[in-house]
């Protein structure tokens, strides 16, 4: 066994699969798929093939040929945060069918009763795969390494619509060849007769394919009853069918095919042909999951006043850096997020101007530096490259990729100067692209494009190295000077006036807040509350850093505002900081039980990653 990724069972002596075909039927009613997915080898295979996958039921794994079954064992203990092994025996196959469903707790799908959505009529159902959650909704090598195509075939409720990461091919009635391959004897083997199931009155079918290789984490889909706007040519915006936040959202996102002609001037043609965004429900566990040709977004990020933008221009990002060229497994997960960020940044800065651009640097600052304390007594999680061996990637998520990979490059733009690095990045696309890599990749590619660079910036201490490497630095801005001398004014007592801030928007509160001392008194919250309703602000950004501060200096007129937020949205973005607050620390019995009956009320509700997350906080500290 020759393990290529610490999150996997993939063995690196086996072929990797090219190619997944998946029929998927949604029971809505027991909240499970039933499935076949006809896996493809690179080539035949004799002797064990290892696969992934968690809390799915197999039923059967057959010859795709000679419809013969083939054995398989399914090890009898699931990891905690693996999964389960999945080995079949093979002799000189390229390919098996394999008859599985999903359960109920299948991680990576978050399944709405009619009363969890918007409209209150019909179910839902959505997934979020990465990092290591796409091994629930179907067997695979998942692990970013083995890139696939895959086609799909939907049997949903007439009602509904799907709408996946993948080119849309087909809305028809359901046929029993559909399932061909399936024969009726082994069609029971679901417990019932999925041929019949299929083919009933009242569904339809759905057809997408993926013709360009991606990591597994990047498969997505929704169900439920969407519907959709166009605002730009190669963008519709979708959310559940409702006419108010439809238009909200075709609002909000209005500036994305600029957006798109920017990143390409930057970046190289986008490759995915189309850019469609899915606005969520609330418990969408992120603000935005960079899925191909269809990024997934939490409705949080619709504020009316087109800071939704930055979200987007991220995942945007991620079409090149991430998708194009996708880290080879977790532990080198900044090549992902850090390029990502540094490239959210330059689109920022031409559509939205420099300073909102510094600004966010200056917020990815602060979430930096506070990283290197959560982790003082962990230091791994502080380095770019890191060991995750038994390490649960949601569990350490954190923004050190993000903002340490960022700084990172922008040390190298300093060095070499805009337009060298500017050239740089789009070579770097162009060779990787479609690959999955690793930072000694990235390193011997900077090394040979830019001789000498290892002798003018230690590359072994920013990619190896714990901690803040010195040469990190603040941005250069005055409207970023001028909101850090006002957050340490607060400390002496003093509170912005009106006219220092009655330009401000979301980014400047959020980092004029993030930046005040822990330590200050409760009646100083209260009265910064009182002149500007921050507790109140449509801006979750804003308001969940208020409320952290609120939660610090143990101001507790603010807990039914924590806890009517931890009940409105899953995004762990905030989750992870208003639970953390409520139980980190001595004598905070009353907050303790606090945050834990907010959760067994709020729990689901929540995307079941949420729940692990939140879980993991409370048991670390309660
Ligand atoms: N790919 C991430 C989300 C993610 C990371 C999901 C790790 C699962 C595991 C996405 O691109 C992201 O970074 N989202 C950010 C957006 C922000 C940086 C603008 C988020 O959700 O907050
Ligand atoms: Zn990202």
């Amino acid at each position: 066994m020759a393990p290529i990724d610490p999150h996997s069972f993939t063995d690196s002596t086996h072929p990797l699969t090219t190619h997944i075909a998946l029929t998927l039927y949604f029971h809505f009613s027991s909240s499970t798929i039933h499935a076949t997915a006809l896996l493809t080898l690179q080539n035949p295979c004799t002797g064990p093939l290892s696969l992934d996958t968690r809390s799915l039921v197999i039923h059967k794994i057959l010859d795709p040929e000679t419809l013969t079954p083939l054995p398989f064992t399914l090890s009898s203990s699931e990891h905690p945060i693996n999964g389960r092994h999945l080995t079949v025996s093979l002799n000189n196959h390229s390919s098996m069918l394999i008859l599985y469903s999903t359960s109920p707790s299948s991680s990576a799908l978050q399944w709405l009763s009619p009363p969890q959505t918007f409209k209150k009529i019909h179910p839902f159902v959505y997934t979020q795969c990465q990092s290591v959650h796409a091994r629930s909704v179907f067997p695979c090598q998942d692990t970013p390494a083995a890139r696939v195509c895959y086609s799909a075939k939907l049997n949903v409720p007439r009602q509904l619509s799907a709408v996946m990461s993948a080119r849309h091919c087909g809305h028809r009635d359901p046929v029993g060849s559909d399932l061909d391959g399936v024969l009726t004897k082994e069609a029971t083997e679901f417990g019932f007769d999925l041929k019949s199931l299929w083919c009933e009155e009242g569904r339809v079918v759905e057809e997408f394919v993926m013709e360009q290789p991606i990591p597994p984490y990047l498969f997505a889909f929704a169900v439920g009853e969407l519907g959709f706007r166009e605002v730009g040519p190669r963008t519709r915006v979708y959310s559940e069918a409702v006419d108010g936040v439809l238009d909200a959202a075709a609002r909000e996102f209005a500036g994305t095919e600029e957006m798109m002609r920017q990143a390409e001037g930057l970046f190289g043609e986008y490759d995915w042909e189309r850019f469609d965004l899915l606005v969520l429900p609330p418990s969408f566990p992120y603000g935005g999951m960079e899925n191909p040709r269809m990024v997934f977004l939490t409705p949080t990020v619709i504020k009316g006043d087109a800071s939704g933008a930055q979200v987007v221009a991220h995942e945007l990002a991620h079409s090149w850096t991430g998708n194009l060229i996708t880290n080879k497994n977790n532990e080198h997960f900044w090549l992902n997020e850090g390029f990502t960020t540094y490239a959210e940044r330059r689109i920022v800065e031409v559509v939205q101007g420099e300073d909102i651009a510094a600004l966010n640097v200056g917020i990815g600052w602060r979430g930096l530096n506070e990283e290197m304390e959560r982790f003082k007594d962990n230091m791994e999680f502080t380095k770019l490259k890191n060991n995750q061996e038994g390490v649960d990637p949601d569990d350490m998520y954190s923004q050190v990729p993000y903002e340490k990979g960022f700084q990172f490059l922008w040390r190298i733009e300093r060095q070499i100067g805009r337009p060298a690095f500017d050239e740089f990045l789009k070579k770097y696309i162009a060779t990787f692209k479609f690959k999955s890599i690793d930072t000694e990749t990235f390193l011997d590619f900077l090394k040979a494009n830019i001789p000498g660079i290892e002798k003018e910036i230690d590359l072994q201490q920013w990619t190896e190295g714990t901690g803040i490497p010195p040469d990190a630095q603040e941005p250069v801005s005055n409207l970023y000077t001028k909101i850090m001398s006002l957050a340490n004014d607060f400390k002496l007592g003093r509170m912005p006036r009106e006219d220092e801030v009655c330009d401000w928007k979301g980014q400047e509160w959020e980092l004029y807040l993030e930046n005040l001392s822990k330590a200050v008194e409760a009646s100083q919250v209260i009265a910064l509350d009182a002149r500007y309703r921050l507790s109140e602000s449509k801006d979750y950004e804003v308001k969940v850093a208020f409320l952290q501060l609120a939660i610090s200096s143990r101001c507790r007129d603010y807990y039914g505002e924590v806890e009517k937020t931890l009940k409105e949205v899953g995004r762990m973005k905030y989750l992870r900081p208003l639970y953390s607050g409520l139980v980190q620390g001595a004598g905070k019995d009353e907050e303790k039980i606090l945050a834990k009956r907010v959760f067994a009320e709020a729990r689901e509700c929540y995307h079941p990653i949420a729940q692990g997350v939140v879980e993991a906080i409370l048991a670390k500290h309660v």
